[in-house]
């Protein structure tokens, strides 16, 4: 009784639309569209990837970010809270397994963000020399000669540690102080800082052949259901959806907002970063082939950490004004990467306070500080490359689509709570949200879902 007659401070809310906003975007826009999104859809149908990708974002994409939105604005709390006051005990487990996702992903994002400040510092000497790969493998992670050694390595650990006392501070300061400034501040930095580099990158030689590799249309690919499936998944990581993160950024909303235009705004604004990102790191790539004489196909790898670590550092080794054009990429990368970690780690931060009445500085240091050490011991030591792929195959693609799922079930199918969802977000948006909506969030998406997790389970037990 007397618990409940404390005073309970009253929830933290972003100072307005344009700070949720620009917040939500910050989750978004993140490794995933700078690394993942160009060869994704260049391997996929390249041109005709758009198809499946647009449709996956109007049928899937914007549906259940919207339903997040909405399940954490109407129920106001974190994941866990939230699901439970929508669906009961069944509710707060599916919340508490999307926080511990956040934790998985918290522990090697903080890493790869750690290898962008590096690389960002080398840039300016080209510290890598004219075997990035060599040096990559060799030289900076030192996985080349003994992968079971546990050593630290200096040029990973340092800026790991720094990474995450920036991330602790931050959080540390609270949903206005800290996570809606630094995303106030770092969004619009990171767009320009970005424009500026896909800019030079469209007059370099060979640019244009590298966008006719990426947006030449094969449309046979349509036929293949594996491209639809990597549209879809794409669409999912890419808006951060189903990790209980949009979910928590909205119950920090007035009680009386717009959720569904700023909604659209979010996943437009990350699609058209995602777009601008094709179109950079193809124009750079066109310009590497046609440096080497050979065609796009030939390069080693067009995604992910080989993308960045291995064929970019080459291509900026060859650039005239090269060392800029390597610390504008790795900064945006550390960029766009440090504003989605804040996201996955108030997602913990807001879980733990609400739940156990932690202050914001006992939960972020605390929780976050115990964190780092794993994250440390895992990763600041060489055996941790084939962790870091393991972890991220299962938390991203296995591990959100059934999370995903399991919402969808239990708060449209079980609690029956689409129609009362559809009306809060009608009640107080522009754009209204129907039964076109509840059909897709609680039919074709479920499906298209169970689909991609099959064929994901099986891929990786294969
Ligand atoms: N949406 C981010 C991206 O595109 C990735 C991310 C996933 C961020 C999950 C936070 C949580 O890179």
């Amino acid at each position: 009784r007397t618990s409940a007659t404390q005073a309970v401070p009253a929830r933290e809310q972003w100072t307005g639309q344009v700070g949720f906003i620009l917040a939500a975007i910050g989750s978004a826009v993140g490794l995933g569209n700078i690394w993942r999104f160009p060869g994704v859809a260049y391997e996929n149908g390249g041109g005709a990837f758009l198809i499946p990708y647009l449709v996956a974002l109007l049928t899937a994409g914007i549906p259940i970010l919207l339903l997040d939105y909405a399940i954490g604005h109407r129920f106001r709390g974190s994941a866990p809270l939230a699901l439970r006051r929508a669906a009961g005990r069944v509710g707060e487990g599916i919340g508490w397994f999307q926080v511990m996702i956040c934790m998985f992903i918290a522990v090697y994002y903080t890493v790869v963000l750690a290898w962008a400040i590096s690389y960002f510092v080398y840039s300016f000497d080209l510290r890598w020399g004219d075997d990035p790969t060599g040096f990559f493998v060799g030289d900076f992670l030192r996985a080349a000669d003994e992968p079971f050694t546990l050593e630290f390595v200096p040029a990973v650990l340092i800026p790991l540690l720094l990474m995450w006392v920036v991330a602790l501070v931050v959080l540390g300061a609270g949903v206005v102080r800290g996570v809606q400034r630094a995303n106030v501040v770092f969004i619009p930095l990171l767009v320009i800082g970005f424009l500026v580099l896909v800019v030079r990158a469209l007059f370099l030689p060979g640019a244009v052949e590298g966008l006719n590799a990426f947006f030449t249309p094969d449309f046979s690919a349509l036929a293949d259901p594996g491209v639809w499936i990597a549209a879809y998944s794409q669409i999912f990581f890419s808006l951060s959806i189903a990790f209980g993160i949009m979910i928590t950024y909205a119950s920090y909303r007035r009680r009386r907002s717009n959720l569904s235009t700023p909604g659209l705004v979010v996943a437009f604004g990350n699609s058209s970063f995602e777009l601008l990102a094709g179109i950079g790191v193809f124009a750079t790539l066109g310009f590497f082939a046609f440096q080497q004489g050979v065609g796009i196909d030939d390069l080693e790898s067009l995604t992910g950490v080989g993308l960045s670590f291995m064929t970019f550092p080459a291509i900026v080794a060859e650039m005239p004004g090269g060392a800029w054009f390597g610390a504008l990429f790795f900064g945006a990368l550390a960029l766009a990467g440090l504003t989605s970690l804040l996201s996955i780690l108030e997602v913990i931060v807001s879980a733990v306070r609400d739940k156990f009445g932690l202050t914001r500085a006992q939960a972020a240091y605390g929780l976050g500080g115990a964190l780092a050490v794993v994250s440390v011991l895992l990763f600041g030591t060489t055996s941790g490359l084939t962790a870091l792929d393991t972890i991220d195959n299962w938390a991203n693609n296995v591990g959100i689509v059934a999370s995903a799922i399991a919402t969808i079930v239990v708060v449209m199918w079980v609690r029956r709570a689409g129609a009362e969802l559809s009306g809060h977000v009608s009640a107080l948006s522009t754009f209204k949200v129907g039964r076109t909506w509840r059909l897709l969030v609680a039919l074709l998406a479920p499906v298209v879902l169970g689909y991609i997790l099959i064929a994901k389970i099986v891929e990786l037990i294969a």
